[in-house]
């Protein structure tokens, strides 16, 4: 388990799925995702995390996000993990979504992603850890930015959302910024 000071990250059990089901139907959330009329049905997401759960298929692995508990019972709020692990060239792309939407804008999310960037620079030991973010999503380009990621560059009209094309962005963070910025983040020390 990894712990910030607001959120605990944990391995999804299947107990967890109904949640996930929800927040992957929920049109508001998935829409900063830029998927609001995605529909899963609960069948595809036991096939999707069906073997082994979150363990990790190689380049993707998830982790639940619950508000913090050292028993890693808290409640379920959200998902983070990465998706795209490059271990030659040490870096990832990582996504987050707090699913639960009365934790929006309180400071869950930030916490998490410091809590698991700690773990992805010290213990899987990247170099860069990048995520892609629409541009209208101005509060996850905020937390972001509050995190210590900058921004390289910009993927234009690369979305298409609601009939028009969005700009992208893409962020990243490097481990010298990431301890210079945290030097004492590590799992379990926050
Ligand atoms: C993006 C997300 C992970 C951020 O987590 P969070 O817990 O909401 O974010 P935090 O509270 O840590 O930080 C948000 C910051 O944006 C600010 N903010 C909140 N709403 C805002 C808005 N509508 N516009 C601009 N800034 C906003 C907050 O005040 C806060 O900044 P501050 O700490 O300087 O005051 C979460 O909101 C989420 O999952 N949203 C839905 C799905 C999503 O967007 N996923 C990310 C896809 S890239």
């Amino acid at each position: 388990m990894i712990h910030g000071q607001l959120t605990t990250l944990r391995a999804i059990e299947r107990e967890d799925l109904d949640a996930l089901w929800r927040w992957y139907n929920d049109a508001e959330a998935m829409y900063y995702w830029a998927e609001p009329h995605k529909t899963m049905s609960r069948e595809d997401l036991d096939g999707r995390y069906g073997a082994g759960l979150s363990a990790s298929t190689g380049r993707a692995h998830w982790l639940l996000i619950t508000t913090r508990d050292e028993a890693g019972r808290g409640e379920t709020i959200g998902r983070i993990g990465y998706v795209d692990l490059d271990r030659r060239n040490r870096h990832t792309e990582i996504a987050l979504m707090i699913g639960e939407r009365d934790y929006w804008g309180r400071g869950y999310g930030s916490d998490a992603l410091i809590a698991y960037l700690g773990y992805l620079f010290h213990e899987l030991n990247l170099h860069k850890v990048w995520l892609r973010v629409e541009a209208f999503n101005e509060r996850a380009l905020r937390a972001y930015e509050k995190c210590g990621f900058g921004r390289d560059g910009v993927f234009r009209e690369h979305t298409f959302l609601g009939g028009r094309y969005y700009d992208s962005i893409i962020m990243s963070i490097l481990e010298d910024d990431f301890r210079e910025r945290y030097p004492f983040v590590a799992p379990g020390t926050r």
